[in-house]
């Protein structure tokens, strides 16, 4: 395996396709590479008229084993926005290319017909010492590179470090931040709660001072220490990170489930500022009506909506043993027929009390005693969407509101038997 560091011919347009990006990172890091991207150098778009065209603002192409192709360009920023580039094709060297890129350790370029690197950012160095580096004044043009950076410390972790002549210039970008699209955004948050370490991404953010421009309600969290019984952490946006970290450690399947959790905990008390300011204390911060507005990322409705009712219940489970049994069967019943959802309100009760200085015993909240009050809830669910009042109707022909008030009833009878609190 070659390596080369010197500064490629910048006048050099001779053909040839490298491997570059993620694919070639990933693979010096020895993780799993996700997709492959290639640029070809010296090449002309009807050099790849056989392939499917998929770039719409510049020419990229889609192989048969699902990589791409794109060919060497420069850019240059001539408005806000993603689109806002004007792109140059012709007679673009793969120094010109790799330079217009964001960090260092993203800059390399693999050509695996000689496996020889091409490295002229130093990219392999700093992914030795788990650098983070912008490769020039250019990383300025796409503000979505400061998430992309953030993103990174929540896959790669904590000893990854952003250098800091990036950070200088991270914060020189804040009044950019303003121009990030909703979609891009979200696609980065996502990216970054799917990772095992997702509350570097917030904490990045926080530690690089643009926290509050893209993200405020969030960055409220860190203005607000509660100091009270049940919460004793330097912030509430403190008590949020433990909680991103608690729930990391569990199994969930489904991407899907994952980040309907994962925004939970991000979101469960993003209405105590609003609620401390106004109120002089937390009560309501599970009202929907003051938390969807403070909501900063436009989320799909697939996650928001099943977000939302664990944010809603996060307190209500919490007070199950104290709440009249008509109100204990709605809370059942708010999870219509989705016990998954169940599942994940529990994940989060378990995590919202693990993340908590608090002066209650914590040992009442370890995994294994909490083990005994997850089954008793699923139990109950199970046994309420089992329950079925056709035969008694069948027998009785009552009214309406005699099956009304004979459901709730045996609901009632049907918790009281399984709930011990
Ligand atoms: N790139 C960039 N600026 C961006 C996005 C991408 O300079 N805002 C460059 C980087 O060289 C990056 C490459 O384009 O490595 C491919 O981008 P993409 O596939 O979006 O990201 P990856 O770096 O491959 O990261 P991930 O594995 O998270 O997708």
């Amino acid at each position: 395996m070659a390596f080369t560091n010197e500064l490629l011919e910048n006048t050099d347009y001779t053909k040839q396709i490298y491997l570059v990006g993620g694919a070639v990172r990933d693979k010096l890091l020895g993780i799993p590479i996700k997709d492959r991207d290639y640029v070809a150098v010296g090449f002309s778009e009807n050099d790849f008229k056989h392939l499917h065209k998929v770039g719409k603002s510049f020419p990229v192409f889609l192989q048969k084993d699902g990589s791409q192709i794109a060919l060497a360009r420069r850019e240059k920023k001539i408005r806000h926005g993603y689109n806002g580039f004007s792109i140059e094709i012709q007679q673009v060297s793969l120094y010109e290319d790799l330079k217009r890129r964001d960090l260092t350790i993203n800059a390399i370029a693999f050509d695996e017909a000689t496996q020889t690197y091409h490295d002229p950012f130093n990219g392999i160095q700093d992914l030795e010492n788990k650098t983070l580096r912008h490769i020039s004044e250019a990383f300025c043009e796409d503000p979505l590179r400061v998430l992309r950076i953030a993103r990174f410390r929540a896959r790669l972790g904590g000893e990854w470090k952003i250098h800091p002549s990036t950070k200088v210039l991270i914060y020189k970008m804040r009044d950019e931040l303003h121009f990030l699209e909703s979609n891009r955004v979200y696609k980065e948050v996502e990216g970054a709660l799917l990772e095992q370490n997702s509350h570097l991404f917030f904490e990045s953010l926080f530690e690089l001072g643009v926290l509050d421009v893209i993200f405020p309600s969030i960055y409220a969290l860190t203005t607000l220490k509660e100091g009270n019984l049940h919460h004793l952490e330097a912030s509430v946006f403190a008590h949020t990170m433990e909680v991103l970290k608690l729930v990391e450690s569990k199994n969930i399947k489904s991407d899907k489930h994952r980040l309907i959790l994962k925004f939970a905990s991000l979101y469960h008390d993003i209405a105590k500022p609003y609620c401390y300011r106004n109120f002089g204390n937390s009560k309501g911060h599970d009202n929907l009506k003051i938390v969807t507005p403070l909501l900063d990322i436009a989320l799909p409705n697939a996650i928001k909506t099943p977000m939302l009712l664990l944010i809603q219940n996060h307190i209500k489970i919490y007070l199950l043993s104290k709440m009249r049994p008509a109100k204990c069967v709605a809370f059942f019943e708010s999870y219509k027929k989705d016990s998954t959802l169940l599942e994940l309100q529990i994940t989060l009760l378990l995590a919202d009390k693990q993340g908590s200085i608090s002066f209650e015993a914590q040992q009442k909240f370890s995994d294994s005693n909490f083990f005994a009050v997850r089954t008793m809830l699923l139990n109950a669910f199970k046994a309420l969407l089992a329950y079925s009042p056709k035969e008694w109707i069948a027998q009785n022909t009552p009214s309406p509101s005699a099956i009304k008030a004979h459901i709730l009833k045996e609901k009632i009878r049907i918790l009281k038997g399984i709930l011990y609190f």
